[in-house]
């Protein structure tokens, strides 16, 4: 199974099997938040793994999650960064290449989002660390060979994220799937608004990168990215909404940029992610914020 299928096919699971991760998984598991760090130190940066995952749900109903509502989960990993932007764009980042691996291990897993970190980290006894900025659920999928047929294209699985608790969020999802955006209605060309066909994008070599981007994860699977075309740097820029808040802006915005890098890097194209040099005029509007530029 290469990357690119990863991400194509990874789904949120939000129903675990009430079974732990075993040794081996645990133990690999625990490596990977030990791991350096892709794009080096991020001030605060801490993940931290929740071995009694009911405990903590139970502690964090209210905190965090959709309208404060926890999906339980054998296990969580607890994700910690100082409240700057930059801080978590880079930890999404990180935390999502964690989520990919997690899946080549057949542990499913399910970002959530945080309502108030504050109570969330007294609560948990974490009040020495930085902002709680996201939890990520973790465990064996409930359903029988969730991820062979996940891969099998023949059966998806029985994805629901409708549940109770969600009633005033609109997911979009089509037979329990959720729907993604049309490629080309995401991509500009030199500024914003330009839109491209797909065959351009075709002719540049570079349609299927943004295709595998849509299949990225995001708050109420929003997908808020729109990517600037400008010579040899993409331009990242992001839907603010109050609805969601900075951080769970931030987080999509560094979960685009990791989808976006590998990508990239399956079609034999390298760059880097770039957090500075983003005010240059492209016409965007004011609902939307440049998050990067990825140099080729
Ligand atoms: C920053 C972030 C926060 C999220 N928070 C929650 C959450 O609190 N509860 C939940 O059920 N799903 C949460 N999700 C998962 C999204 O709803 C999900 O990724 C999106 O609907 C797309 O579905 P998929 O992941 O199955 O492709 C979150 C995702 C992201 C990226």
């Amino acid at each position: 199974m290469n990357k690119l299928e990863f991400l194509e096919k990874r789904k949120s699971v939000r129903n675990y099997k009430n079974k732990q991760l075993s040794a081996e998984d645990k133990r690999n598991l625990l490596s990977m938040l030990e791991a350096p760090n892709l794009l080096g130190e991020i001030p605060g940066y801490e993940l931290v793994f929740i071995e009694d995952g009911p405990r903590a749900a139970i502690k964090l109903e209210g905190f965090a999650g959709y309208s404060g509502v926890m999906i339980e989960a054998p296990h969580y990993i607890a994700v910690f960064a100082e409240k700057k932007c930059i801080n978590m764009r880079k930890s999404a980042y990180e935390v999502e290449d964690i989520v990919l691996k997690m899946m080549a291990m057949e542990v499913g897993s399910c970002w959530i989002s945080i309502k108030d970190s504050d109570s969330a980290k007294v609560a948990m006894g974490w009040t020495d660390k930085a902002e709680l900025i996201a939890l990520v659920a973790l465990g064996y999928p409930k359903e029988e060979n969730y991820f062979s047929k996940l891969f099998s294209n023949l059966q998806h699985p029985l994805i629901n994220p409708l549940k109770e608790g969600y009633a005033n969020l609109n997911l979009e999802t089509k037979n329990g799937m959720p729907l993604r955006e049309e490629t080309s209605s995401f991509v500009y060309l030199d500024t914003w608004g330009n839109s491209t066909g797909y065959g351009e994008l075709v002719r540049r070599g570079i349609d299927k990168v943004y295709h595998y981007l849509k299949y990225a994860p995001s708050w109420g699977n929003r997908q808020p990215w729109k990517f600037i075309i400008d010579k040899d740097d993409i331009i990242l820029c992001i839907h603010e909404d109050e609805k969601l808040g900075r951080i769970n802006e931030c987080l999509d915005a560094g979960i685009a940029m990791y989808y976006f890098k590998v990508a990239m890097e399956g079609h034999g194209l390298r760059g880097e992610w770039h957090f500075d040099g983003l005010d240059l005029d492209y016409g965007v509007p004011d609902d939307y914020w440049v998050a990067g530029r990825f140099a080729l």
